[in-house]
């Protein structure tokens, strides 16, 4: 039996912490595909095109049953159009865990059938966010250690194009 999942995000921009739940989830399943969040009510930083082709070039060394698209609307009809049977969450630390409880029972009563899987970021990653990575990057700090090399690209272009 082929097990898929999805691993939906803003990703505005990734983080290492996504990365490496990212790498775990690749190991773990036959087919992953992250879900990059286009989300019209929220303006990001990059653009949702944006966003995916910086993920792609992140994980393509994870190997081709790992891919990355846009979607919008629920995360449970993107996993259910996907074929997935699980949604893979991260958790960097115990003040994670209340809200995506309340995603995760959120989703299983939308769709029963798609069970939640959470994975432990990395210790050394537990303090870093898409916010902070923004926030130390446009104040011209090095963001290397919060963010792939793409990422870090990207948003020093950004910060760079706009000072
Ligand atoms: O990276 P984030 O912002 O923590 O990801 C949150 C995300 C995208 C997983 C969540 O907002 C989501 O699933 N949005 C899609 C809409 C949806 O399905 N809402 C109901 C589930 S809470």
């Amino acid at each position: 039996m082929s097990r898929v999942a999805v691993f939906p995000g803003s990703f505005d921009p990734m983080t290492n912490a996504h990365l490496d739940v990212a790498q775990r989830a690749a190991a773990l399943f036959d087919h992953l595909v992250i879900g990059v969040l286009n989300n019209s009510r929220k303006t990001p930083l990059f653009s949702v095109e944006q966003r995916v082709a910086q993920i792609q070039q992140t994980v393509a060394p994870f190997g081709p049953h790992v891919e990355v698209k846009a979607f919008d609307g629920l995360t449970v009809d993107f996993a259910r159009r996907s074929g997935a049977g699980f949604i893979v969450r991260g958790l960097r630390a115990v003040s994670d865990f209340e809200a995506e409880l309340q995603m995760a029972h959120t989703n299983r009563k939308l769709q029963p059938a798609v069970d939640t899987v959470f994975l432990m970021s990395a210790l050394e990653y537990g303090y870093v966010s898409s916010s902070l990575a923004k926030e130390v990057a446009q104040f011209g700090g090095d963001v290397t250690p919060m963010v792939p090399a793409a990422v870090a690209t990207a948003l020093h272009e950004h910060f760079s194009a706009r000072s």
